[in-house]
């Protein structure tokens, strides 16, 4: 193979080795393997229909071309994006870092101290700056955070309320319309009445229960909403408020005034807006809503020496585990850019944060100034950073449009004829003249050229920000940059991520994310792009997209792509709403009912109840299996309101069911719809497909098939890919004409995460069909491999017809936990001391882990975790039999730290050798746990989930 190929790279094993694989197998090729696991029935064909692959130069070559037909212009149409600048040491250090993009969610806490202590840092500027007494560690956008404040007011309700069935939540109709319209989207389905009015016209009586409004608000005006929140809370009624994180540190925090919840978007701490996203929603209540909460909370524990450890808390509280009871579906989120935005507020710190605001803000009140000279009325009476104009008789807007855009400027247009502009903290001299001069030539009057903007604050004394925040040590600390990059290197030294050692998850794909495909993130022509934006200054990324949709179309076999869902639950969501509008479509809205299998991942059903479905799950058969009869029994009895079928594929079990057509057709003559969930599309791509198989929509894990990384549990990308009889369905946009009319919008940006989307273009680019199709194969013989050489002592819990898993398998643990008393819990801890992240956990079934190795690990390295599972087996027999003692034994003791084993002190059974290097190989190169195993509960009994205060430090 030429060796300029990018399928060479981001493949593991060499020809040589894949043969050798195949011998121990005990095939002679691929294709037999692929015979033996992919039931033929459902194989393609004919080869995907995409263009061969490009060589890394060749793609660099094309995708720099598209960059190029991108306009970067200086926008200041606001409307919940802003241009930012994003410190080039957390760009470089963070952002094009593939310790900090690699790395996943930190579910492992101890391999993850240093994401949940930037994470830690993001909750606790969150929580200072809106007033609030908890946050999470961020969310999908704030579109939809605003509809998680929604729910989650919606299910804190009285008692008293939910009896009374109060059910009306008011909406001020100065919110961002893209928030508005994820806002219909979301209250519909579960029979929350939407009233959108004025927020002086609020009928705040006992029919209520939540209020929504924004501040600033649309227009850029501050309102003072404290007589509302009394008032409000005087008839038990919530009040939700989506802010401006960066106006909060001039302006009263909304906790001041006794909100409820604070949500908005951290975009402008330093994430660029690249065309919508991705960027980090924050999302902060008060401590009442704690279990209610949705997404991930970061809080303080011990470790089993009594030191300070971070993890997750209240995993109670995740979809995952709520299933049909779930009231959220957030899983990936947006962790990378919560760091980001963490790291932009350390590296600032409260003063810096102060000032950036402070001179935005004089910066606006001088255009005020010099704008309102020319003969312009300015609206907003009090503002942060826009103002919007009232244009006089003689001027008119497309002038100020045409003179605007000659000088390569987006203003904000409103429908009324009047124009805005939001400032931001990019926004320089110059810029301050180029727009004066547009307003003065528009209204045809003479302009004298600025040369500094005084300290000016038009902002009245009752709305200014009186208390501190970010106090704490760490946001106070590191100014230099020197400084900054060694807390960066400090945190990242504390985690395991796919730059250290192969990330086994199975359902999560953590394949290459290679440097080609990431590069042009760090672009302006792709990262400096507002959303709104006249589409002829996006031409790159539209081109991109268009060409990007025809392609994941051809390989689902699908008719049509939303790019709009960013995350796979979001796409689970939009595939649903898709269906049932589609149903509605038919005068069969009444069809709500979905059959769930047992084995299916949390999301699914917690997204089936936010779409207002109905669920029933239907169980596997004793070889994990879908029970064919059991759902056809199911199709039948709910025939009437049957809307659809969830079904993972190959399932989660690793297995490629071949009764799958059968179910399809059992679902479709029952009147339903099916919906494939692509979390496991990494094992059809080239071989079969969602269409092929019978289903009428998926979603995409762009960052689990698509080489999108998962940044420490986000971002994500979940395209959904529907039929042709369902595209009129697809979600649209209130801004933007998106290309389509269906269902209002389920996320805030018009193309969802755009600018991660050329990671996902590159890789379809670079692989083409052939490059596609064979990471599908070589993530099957992968898995096989591993199967092979752990069925004996382990054991594989579900395998096909022929004995094969698919591209991931389930470990059996239970029986080794009965024999030993040692636990999957400590497997997976043990695997820390080999250097290893640990599989899955416990899904989809409990006492077990799931492997899924990725066609992009070497055979090396799929040796090297072979090793260190049958040295870890080896230490269960041990223990099993009575060499090893049953509660003093490495696996239980696990993780260790280089704290414990250079102790004087050493009280095992057990060498410290055996403690630390089991393997020889590990002396080379060698993880160390920072803390040692992570006491959970003691955690959550005392949930603590900001960094300590500054006291705690003197
Ligand atoms: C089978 C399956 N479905 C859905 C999801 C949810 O996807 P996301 O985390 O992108 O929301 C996952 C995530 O791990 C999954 O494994």
């Amino acid at each position: 193979m030429a060796s300029d190929k990018f399928v060479m790279r981001h493949i593991g094993p060499r020809d040589q080795e894949i043969q050798e694989m195949l011998n121990v197998l005990g095939v002679s090729t691929l294709d037999e393997l692929i015979s033996q696991t992919v039931p033929d029935n459902i194989r393609l064909k004919n080869p995907l229909n995409l263009e061969d692959g490009l060589t890394e130069r060749q793609y660099f070559r094309k995708i720099l071309a598209l960059a190029s037909k991108n306009k970067v212009f200086n926008t200041y149409i606001g409307m919940g994006y802003y241009d930012t600048i994003t410190p080039a040491v957390i760009l470089r250090n963070v952002l094009e870092n593939p310790v900090w993009y690699t790395s996943y969610t930190p579910y492992q806490a101890e391999i993850s101290q240093g994401r949940l202590e930037a994470l830690l840092n993001f909750q606790t500027m969150v929580c200072d700056l809106t007033g609030m007494e908890m946050a999470n560690a961020g969310l999908l956008d704030e579109a939809t955070a605003a509809a998680e404040a929604m729910v989650m007011m919606w299910n804190s309700r009285s008692r008293a309320k939910a009896k009374a069935n109060s059910n009306v939540v008011w909406v001020d109709e100065k919110v961002w319309p893209q928030t508005l319209d994820v806002l219909i989207t979301r209250a519909n389905p579960l029979g929350i009445e939407l009233k959108v009015a004025d927020w002086k016209n609020f009928e705040l009586n006992d029919n209520a229960f939540g209020v929504i409004v924004q501040y600033p608000n649309s227009d850029g005006q501050i309102v003072d909403y404290s007589a509302l929140t009394k008032t409000a809370h005087e008839k038990e009624i919530f009040v939700a408020v989506a802010a401006d994180l960066l106006s909060l540190s001039i302006l009263t925090p909304p906790g001041e005034w006794d909100a409820d919840i604070v949500f908005g978007s951290s975009q402008r701490f330093g994430v660029p807006m690249g065309y919508g996203g991705p960027h980090a929603a924050f999302f902060a209540s008060k401590d009442f809503f704690k279990r209610n909460m949705p997404g991930r909370i970061i809080g303080v524990s011990k470790d089993a020496h009594g030191n300070r450890a971070l993890r997750m808390a209240l995993q109670t509280r995740e979809q995952h585990i709520k299933r049909e009871k779930a009231t959220s579906n957030i899983c990936t989120s947006q962790a990378l850019l919560s760091n980001m935005a963490g790291f932009y507020a350390v590296y600032h710190g409260p003063e810096g944060i102060t000032q950036i605001a402070n001179r935005i803000h004089c910066i606006t009140a001088l255009l005020e100034k010099e704008i309102s000279s020319l003969g312009y009325s300015q609206l907003n009476s009090t503002y942060f950073d826009t103002i919007r104009f009232e244009l006089p008789r003689h001027v008119k807007r497309e002038d100020i449009e045409w003179l605007s855009l000659e000088l390569e400027m987006n203003f904000r247009y409103f429908e009324n004829g009047e124009v805005g502009l939001s400032i931001d903290e990019t926004t320089n001299l110059d810029d301050i003249n180029w727009i004066i001069e547009v307003f003065a030539k528009a209204a045809n009057k003479p302009f004298g050229k600025i040369t500094e903007y005084p300290a000016i604050c038009t902002i009245q004394p009752e709305f200014l920000r009186t208390t501190n925040f970010m106090q704490q040590e760490v946001f106070n600390k590191y100014r230099s940059e020197t400084e900054m990059v060694r807390y960066i290197k400090k945190l990242e030294h504390k985690d395991i991520s796919l730059t250290h050692s192969m990330i086994p998850l199975g359902s999560c794909t953590m394949k290459l994310n290679a440097a080609t495909e990431m590069l042009p993130l760090s672009w302006i022509e792709f990262g400096g792009i507002h959303p709104f934006v006249p589409k002829n200054q996006a031409r790159g990324y539209h081109e991109m997209m268009e060409e990007l949709r025809r392609d994941l179309a051809e390989i689902t076999g699908f008719a049509d792509v939303s790019l709009q869902p960013n995350s796979g639950a979001a796409g689970e969501y939009a595939g649903l709403m898709v269906i049932r509008q589609y149903h509605i479509s038919r005068s069969e809205g009444h069809r709500d009912v979905v059959l769930i299998p047992s084995s299916a991942h949390g999301t699914n059903p917690a997204s089936a109840v936010m779409a207002g479905m109905k669920v029933v799950v239907t169980p596997c058969d004793e070889r994990g299996n879908i029970d064919v009869e059991a759902l056809r029994q199911k199709a039948e009895e709910f025939k009437d309101t049957l809307s659809c079928f969830m079904v993972t594929y190959p399932s989660t079990h690793g297995v490629y069911e071949s009764s799958i057509t059968e179910l399809c057709e059992i679902i479709h003559s029952h009147g339903g719809q099916v919906y494939m969930d692509g979390a496991n599309m990494n094992a059809q791509v080239g071989l079969t497909n969602p269409s092929r198989i019978g289903a009428d929509v998926c979603h995409l894990n762009l960052h689990k098939t698509f080489a999108i990384p998962h940044g420490g549990g986000g971002p994500g990308v979940g395209p959904i890919a529907v039929a042709a009889h369902l595209v009129e369905f697809l979600p649209s946009h209130p801004v933007m004409n998106n290309g389509h009319v269906g269902i209002t919008a389920v996320s805030a940006a018009p193309w969802g995460s755009a600018s991660v989307l050329p990671i996902t273009y590159g890789y379809i680019k670079m692989l083409g069909a052939d490059g596609l199709k064979r990471a599908s194969e070589i993530a099957i013989l992968n898995a096989n491999y591993i199967a092979n050489a752990l069925k004996d002592n382990y054991g594989i819990l579900y395998t096909g017809e022929n004995g094969r898993c698919a591209h991931e398998m389930i470990l059996e643990c239970r029986h080794l936990k009965a024999a030993s008393g040692i636990t999957e819990g400590d497997i997976a801890k043990r695997l820390m001391d080999y250097g290893f992240h640990a599989p899955t956990l416990s899904f989809p079934v409990h006492g077990t882990l799931m492997v899924e190795p990725t066609e992009s690990e070497s055979k090396q390295e799929l040796d090297r975790f072979i090793d260190a599972l049958t040295g870890i087996f080896n230490e269960i027999q041990a223990v099993a039999s009575g060499v090893m003692d049953k509660e003093d034994n490495p696996l239980k003791n696990a993780p260790h730290t280089s704290d414990v084993v250079t102790a004087d002190d050493w009280n095992h059974s057990y060498s410290r050798q055996t403690a630390v290097f089991p393997l020889a190989w590990l002396k080379e190169n060698k993880y160390w746990p920072p803390v040692a195993r992570v006491d959970d509960a003691f955690g959550d009994r005392n949930l603590v989930c900001t960094c300590e205060p500054i006291e705690s430090y003197k």
